[in-house]
């Protein structure tokens, strides 16, 4: 499907409660197919990516029961495997898009005495699998991939414990080897380059099991195994469906725009420290917190006189998501704004590097990129044009939030992609324009 995104004929004003987060939404589903009883879990987000998980959650025993509420997202009830154990699946277990369903699931399986294929579309097939698959074999999991990408068939057996120093910052990876420790006996610990989102960490504990944590070396650990008792739990919204909404405020004049109930995880929030820096115009307003996650109202607003900065490496993995978007508010800002450290972006749902690159100057921006770095000269005066979102949910958005800045209508092609993460973006996004 071709969505033709408009400049923007005025202000943004208004207030959205965006959906909920992604990462809390998975490791919800999860934990509660992992736990002993019945979890019950509001504001789940409604998207293709969660709806894999849950897929795979009842495909491995678990028993889910969802419900569409007129508030936000899905309610879910889900009774655990528990000590039981998952059951052995009927067929191959299809994550469609999304990573962190098939690498969290590698760390759920890797105890268990199952065989399971997990799978899935053209650009999950893409993706690199060994970052999970390699710490995994060390604790005892057995493997068969072709070259390290999915189809990967996972044979579960008895773990042991592991201190593992993970050469990337990344939560999946992460994730994945804590899961597995929850089956070994002894200590399970993995050391990350740099902190990634810990959303893993906060919420484990609400399910009975303790994490240790160490932020100056940014480590974290388990000791197995555990058991995780049923719980429930409420999803804040999504920072980084948010991010795109901020994005737009902050680039159109006139702009008011506030946003609700945001998770304010600062693993998270890298984006709005970036956009202060540029000389955005927000106020955060922590209001408490969801569970273990704080969360809180951000107010932002249109700022004249944007200015590029530098995002160096180590502030990447707080932002990760958001940088196609950042690189589409650079466009709007005096001077350069340079990403450094941002590899990582090649092995996305595409190239997010190459993409921006190519996306941003079909509309007419001057951008350079090397291997793991990108620039972006600003301002720049963005025309019309016809782009793909390549079937990546974050460049079909940070497209539209171009089109915001240009003098002619942006068509962007599979734009249903969108359902990966925010289906409602566009409605969202307009909703802010209705007057
Ligand atoms: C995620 C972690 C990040 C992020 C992804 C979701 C998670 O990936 O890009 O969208 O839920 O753990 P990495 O951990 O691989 O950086």
């Amino acid at each position: 499907m071709i969505f033709t995104a408009l400049p923007a004929s005025g202000p943004l004003t208004g207030t959205i409660r965006v959906p909920g987060d992604k990462s809390i939404s998975h490791r919800a589903v999860l934990f509660a197919a992992m736990a002993e009883g019945t979890s019950r879990l509001t504001g789940v987000l409604d998207s293709a990516d969660v709806r894999s998980t849950l897929a795979a959650v009842t495909a491995l025993g678990a028993e889910v029961e969802v419900a569409r509420p007129r508030g936000h997202g899905l309610d879910i009830t889900v009774t655990g495997w528990g000590v039981e154990g998952p059951h052995q699946p009927a067929s191959v277990i299809d994550c469609g898009n999304s990573g962190t369903t098939c690498r969290l699931l590698m760390g759920v399986l890797a105890p268990w005495p199952v065989t399971v294929t997990l799978d899935g579309d053209a650009s999950l097939r893409t993706r690199p699998m060994r970052r999970v698959t390699e710490p995994l074999t060390l604790m005892g999991a057995g493997f068969t991939t072709t070259d390290g990408h999915l189809p990967v068939t996972i044979e579960g057996g008895v773990l042991r414990a592991l201190r593992y120093e993970s050469p990337v910052a990344s939560a999946q990876v992460k994730t994945a080897i804590l899961l597995a420790g929850l089956g070994a006996e002894g200590v399970t610990t993995v050391i990350e380059p740099a902190p990634s989102r810990d959303h893993t960490e906060r919420l484990l504990p609400a399910f009975g099991v303790g994490v240790g944590c160490d932020h100056a070396t940014h480590s974290c650990w388990v000791d197995g195994p555990e058991e995780l008792a049923a719980r429930d739990v409420t999803v804040p919204a999504d920072p980084s469906s948010a991010a795109f909404l901020a994005g737009a405020a902050v680039i159109v004049p006139g702009s008011e725009v506030l946003l609700r109930d945001v998770a304010l995880n600062p693993t998270r929030t890298g984006f709005l420290r970036v956009l202060e820096r540029m000389g955005a115009r927000t106020e955060t307003v922590l209001e408490g917190a969801t569970g273990a996650e704080p969360t809180g109202v951000v107010e932002i607003s249109y700022a004249p006189g944007l200015h590029g900065t530098v995002v160096h490496a180590e502030e990447v993995p707080s932002l990760v998501d958001e940088v196609p978007l950042l690189a589409v508010v650079a466009c709007a800002a005096d001077g350069i704004t340079r990403f450094e450290g941002v590899s990582e972006l090649r092995v996305k749902e595409t190239d997010r590097l190459s993409a921006i690159a190519d996306g941003l100057t079909a509309l007419g921006a001057t951008v350079r990129t090397g291997d793991d770095w990108l620039e972006v000269e600003g301002p720049a005066h963005l025309h019309g044009a016809r782009l793909s979102s390549l079937g990546d949910h974050r460049l079909a958005m940070a497209w539209a939030v171009a089109a915001l800045q240009a003098d002619g209508p942006v068509e962007i092609e599979d734009w249903e992609v969108v359902d990966v993460s925010y289906p409602d973006f566009a409605r969202d996004l307009a909703s802010l324009t209705a007057r």
